[in-house]
């Protein structure tokens, strides 16, 4: 696992924490659909990495469309992106080795895409990223039911993006109803010493390359809620310019947020579980957008 088991370990615990959240909020497409079961949501993983994320939720994709969703992700489809060509390389390569991700790739329900987040956002849209029943506000770019953003806030280049910006393009991607569910870390004193020093410390006490992290970059919950609802409030401007009807009698666009700053002795994932479950909030029948976000730290 390398300087990856990190990511792999917390890896079930997203698997969790996304059940949890759409236990609390079903996105349209699963209320719509015909069946309890159905495996019909589109994710967007940003930031994939080497996939492993990406990969564990292909997985879970059923080979026949028609069949019922084998876990309460209900995938139907998964996006992968990420600007960084090797990671996507190395993915891709991992995926090819199991046989069932390697039929999605084939099939295009699972795409790696060696791109930006602004590069999709420019595409036009792709059907499999739509539902059957077109949203309200729909887009002219790709949208998704879920987008996901796990440990990559917090590497958002300033040179080229801020994280303000970045999150709202996140929401731009995002169906009404759908959920964006993340992760980062908290800038706290604490999470320097775990993550910058004991963490990049060398080998044998170190788990990840120097330099990996930057603690000025780590993202405390009252930001992420700003910039998610700035995110929202520049998303709902797009569609209001561009003429797009708001859901039934609705003149606004609402947001369930939630961002819970995890704190190091939630470690199993019941905890994360339970942390999900406290993502409520939202009154039933609303069309909002949700996001999820857990800021670890002390
Ligand atoms: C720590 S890795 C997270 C990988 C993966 N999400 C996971 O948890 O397994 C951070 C990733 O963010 C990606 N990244 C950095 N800036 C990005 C951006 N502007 N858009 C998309 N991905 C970005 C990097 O290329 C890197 O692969």
């Amino acid at each position: 696992m390398g300087p990856s088991r990190i990511l792999h370990l917390m890896n079930p615990l997203r698997h969790e924490f996304i059940a949890s959240c759409l236990a609390e909020g079903p996105p349209p497409a699963v209320l719509e659909a015909s069946s309890p079961n159905s495996a019909n949501l589109h994710y967007l993983d940003i930031g994939c990495g080497g996939g492993i994320f990406a990969e564990s939720l292909a997985r879970t994709i059923p080979l026949d469309p028609s069949a019922p969703a084998p876990t309460p992700s209900r995938a139907a489809s998964m996006t992968a992106i990420d600007p960084t060509t090797t990671l996507i390389q190395i993915a891709k390569e991992h995926a090819r080795m199991d046989p069932t991700v390697d039929a999605h790739l084939r099939s295009g329900r699972f795409r790696y895409l060696n791109t930006t987040l602004e590069d999709v956002l420019a595409s036009p849209t792709a059907p499999e990223s739509q539902s059957t029943q077109p949203t309200a506000a729909q887009a002219q770019h790709p949208q998704f039911d879920v987008v996901t953003l796990f440990e990559v806030i917090e590497h958002i280049d300033p040179n080229t993006t801020t994280p303000q910006a970045f999150l709202a393009n996140c929401l731009r991607a995002l169906k009404p109803g759908g959920w964006l569910v993340g992760s980062t870390i908290s800038r706290t004193f604490p999470s320097f010493i775990l993550n910058q020093v004991i963490a990049e410390a060398p080998w044998p006490i170190g788990v990840v390359p120097r330099g990996t992290h930057e603690w000025r970059k780590f993202v405390n919950p009252p930001e992420l809620h700003a910039w998610a609802q700035e995110g929202l409030m520049r998303a709902a401007d797009s569609a209001a310019t561009r003429g797009w009807p708001f859901p039934a009698g609705r003149d606004e666009v609402e947001m369930c947020w939630s961002c819970l700053c995890a704190r190091s002795r939630v470690e199993d994932g019941a905890g994360l579980r339970k942390l999900g479950q406290l993502l409520l909030g939202c009154e039933e029948g609303h069309l909002n957008y949700h996001v999820a976000f857990v800021a670890f730290g002390l």
